[in-house]
């Protein structure tokens, strides 16, 4: 599992390194509305300009369609980059070119050209094959810069050797996104809770009535599976707030009644939550116990963020929604490790590996 790390590279005096980063910021109106991606890598942007190297940074932005779109501009993060680190130059979001998602060795030709040195400090994008991430550690020297060697050290840690009890914390809206992690989390944690919209289809397996709220039918047989193998290690919510067919909200029990949709964790279960997190000594979150955007379904994901923030044990909070959340409710800075990948952090504690971990080892300069 040991990826090259800067101290692996060759001397940097007068060299060149592109650094490929996650700067997949959030942007609303053309403002960058968190800037966590950008600063998480300036250590590794100020590493290499102390050993003298001159940086050029790559980064892909939403998802245009291998072509460009003005939508997607990088301006906003060339900006604040300036800002951040004025010495570093950015190129222009990759995804303009087919050839990043289709990891083309042309479109990965002209990424190393003139190049002496690779560092990808990309972890939110870890998990995807494409030409900047796998591309050039084929030919150049390459290294895990700090923020990506951080997130994999913290969590292959969880699956490795958590502090017992160890609770994962697991919400969003798709269980079928889910199953694979909850699996791969149901083998190294004690207790698992689960929240969002995905539990409703846990509810419906233990035969509760679902309302209006979100269900997938066709997992309902492997929630039902999960619940036969591992009932008591997962927590399922007991109680429900509701949004009524007026628009009343109401509290209500594990069944929601019809024209009723379940739209957070009921305070009940947000407290039952609580107090399983806070008996803990590991804790990975990942994902909204409800649509948290709304003040009206906030509290289920405000005390779980609470719960979390305060809990003594080790606290990892998994990218996306719930490290927002976690920045949202004030919280961020007494979390142990916020993780700059959701779907990457994902992966990486369901499978152990991710294909830009595997091309960093594999780089000329990984064995000796
Ligand atoms: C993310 O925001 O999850 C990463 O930057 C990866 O983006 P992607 O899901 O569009 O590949
Ligand atoms: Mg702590």
């Amino acid at each position: 599992m040991k990826v090259p790390v800067l101290e692996d590279l060759p001397p940097l005096q007068g060299k060149r390194v592109l650094l490929r980063a996650d700067f997949n910021v959030p942007i609303q109106d053309g403002r960058i509305t968190d800037d966590l991606r950008i600063r998480a890598a300036l250590p590794t942007i100020q590493w290499l300009e102390q050993q003298g190297a001159t940086v050029t940074a790559c980064t892909h932005l939403g998802r245009p369609k291998g072509a460009p779109d003005a939508k997607y501009s990088l301006d906003p993060v060339r900006a604040r980059l300036g800002e951040l680190a004025p010495k570093v130059t950015l190129l222009e979001n990759l995804r303009f070119d087919p050839g990043e998602e289709g990891n083309d060795p042309a479109f990965v030709a002209k990424l190393v050209e003139g190049q002496d040195a690779y560092v990808d400090d990309a972890f939110g994008a870890a998990h995807r094959a494409h030409a900047s991430i796998v591309g050039p550690p084929k030919t150049l020297p390459s290294a895990a810069g700090r923020l990506l060697a951080r997130e994999v050290e913290v969590l292959t840690g969880l699956r490795e050797s958590p502090k017992r009890p160890f609770v994962a914390v697991l919400g969003g809206s798709k269980v079928s996104d889910k199953l694979g992690v909850i699996e791969a989390l149901l083998g190294v944690c004690d207790t698992l809770v689960i929240g969002g919209g995905m539990c409703f289809t846990f509810l419906a397996a233990r035969g509760h009535r679902t309302g209006d709220s979100l269900l997938q039918p066709d997992q309902v047989d492997a929630c039902k599976q999960l619940l036969a193998d591992h009932g008591d290690r997962i927590k399922v919510p007991h109680d429900i707030t509701a949004l009524g067919p007026n628009d009343d909200v109401r509290q209500v029990g594990a069944d929601v009644p019809d024209g009723w949709k379940g739209l957070d964790i009921g305070p009940g279960t947000a407290a039952e939550f609580a107090d399983v997190i806070d008996g803990a000594r590991t804790v990975f979150w990942n994902g909204p116990m409800g649509v948290f955007e709304d003040p009206r379904f906030e509290a289920g994901t405000r005390t779980v963020a609470d719960a979390v923030a305060g809990c003594g044990g080790f606290t990892v909070v998994g990218g996306g929604d719930s490290a927002a959340a976690a920045a949202q409710f004030g919280v961020a800075g007494r979390i142990d490790h916020v993780s700059t990948g959701g779907g990457a952090s994902l992966e990486l504690l369901e499978q152990g590996d991710l294909p830009g971990l595997a091309a960093l080892r594999e780089a000329p300069n990984a064995h000796g």
